[in-house]
């Protein structure tokens, strides 16, 4: 009896051959040859390609009887894939195959950079806050991060992670994480945002927090908050305090005697909310 024929698989570099484990630099030119010896057996054997992973398979071509060939430009999806080249050939009424495989690797520059941020984007003052960077690259890429500052980027550290502990507002901006490997890099940018209470409210009354009867006067709220804040006026009356309106001003075109009295600004978001006061004084002529 014969022995049945084995096919071999050998991997081509730039019409080189390679051992199997060797890496394969993206953008270079492989070609997977599968050969077998020839059988003199009817119908002729067959050789097939497949993968696992399975990918497509389209540059395949039978140069001759029992020798394959499998071309492609190496890209960063062949990494890592397992090809396979099938020989099937009829002995003795029975269909046989016999297999021989190569597993590809392939070293490629970064791919797919993101920025991830736990537990999320906009964070309230004083809680801690993680930028996660991730790339797809072989080999494994060092992370460097940076920030925008006055139009300029400032190297802050490196490593996969970027931590703050306790948000403060200048942490605010834009932050990059750039990938690299010796074979490129790539970078990406996310927005933190720390959102707080109201802080430094003031009221300004302008002309002055003491006008003539019959002159106009406007009361203006102002405060450092994130996300803006509402503002809501009201009056001491009474011993009470009455409600009058909403918005950052309150204006008196014709101020008169009963237009005297305390008014508080209040200023609020969904973090919390900051009181002032203004001692309104009206002068008779
Ligand atoms: C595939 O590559 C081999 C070796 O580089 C070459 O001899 C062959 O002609 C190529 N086949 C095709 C279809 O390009
Ligand atoms: C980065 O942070 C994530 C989430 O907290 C964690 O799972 C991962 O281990 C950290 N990576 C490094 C290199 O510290
Ligand atoms: C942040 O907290 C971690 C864990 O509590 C600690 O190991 C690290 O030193 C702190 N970093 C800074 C900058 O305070
Ligand atoms: C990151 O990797 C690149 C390429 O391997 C190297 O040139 C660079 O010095 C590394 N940077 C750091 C901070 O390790
Ligand atoms: C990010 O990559 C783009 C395109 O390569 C480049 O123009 C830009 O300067 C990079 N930004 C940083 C922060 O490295």
């Amino acid at each position: 009896d014969r022995s049945p024929p084995k096919p071999r698989v050998q991997l081509y570099v730039e019409q080189k051959e390679v051992q199997g484990q060797e890496e394969v630099l993206e953008g270079s030119s492989v070609s997977l040859r599968c050969s077998a010896e020839t059988l003199c057996s009817s119908p002729p054997p067959t050789l097939t390609w497949s993968s696992t992973p399975r990918i497509p398979l389209s540059d395949s071509s039978r140069l001759q009887e029992l020798i394959s060939d499998l071309n492609f430009t190496a890209t960063h999806r062949e990494h890592g894939v397992t090809f396979t080249c099938t020989i099937t050939y009829q002995l003795q009424d029975k269909i046989k195959t016999a297999q021989d495989s190569i597993t590809v690797h392939v070293q490629y520059s970064p791919k797919n950079t993101a920025v991830s941020v736990l537990p999320s984007s906009s964070v309230l003052e004083g809680s801690s806050v993680t930028l996660i960077c991730s790339s797809d690259a072989n080999p494994a890429v060092n992370y460097t991060w940076s920030r925008e500052s006055e139009g300029q980027l400032k190297q802050l550290q490196t490593g996969q992670n970027l931590t703050f502990n306790r948000t403060d507002p200048t942490h605010r901006g834009w932050y990059h994480c750039t990938a690299q490997n010796q074979h490129g890099s790539q970078n990406s940018s996310v927005m933190l945002d720390i959102q707080y209470s109201p802080k430094n409210i003031s009221v300004l009354a302008i002309p002055s927090s003491s006008v003539l009867e019959g002159s106009s006067v406007t009361l203006i709220c102002s405060s450092d908050a994130n996300p803006a804040v509402n503002y809501t006026w009201s009056r001491e009356s009474e011993g009470q305090l009455k409600q009058l309106q909403t918005g950052d001003t309150l204006t008196f075109n014709r101020t008169d005697p009963t237009h005297r009295g305390w008014y508080h600004c209040t200023a609020q978001n969904q973090h919390g909310s900051q009181n002032s006061s203004v001692k309104l004084d009206i002068q008779c002529e």
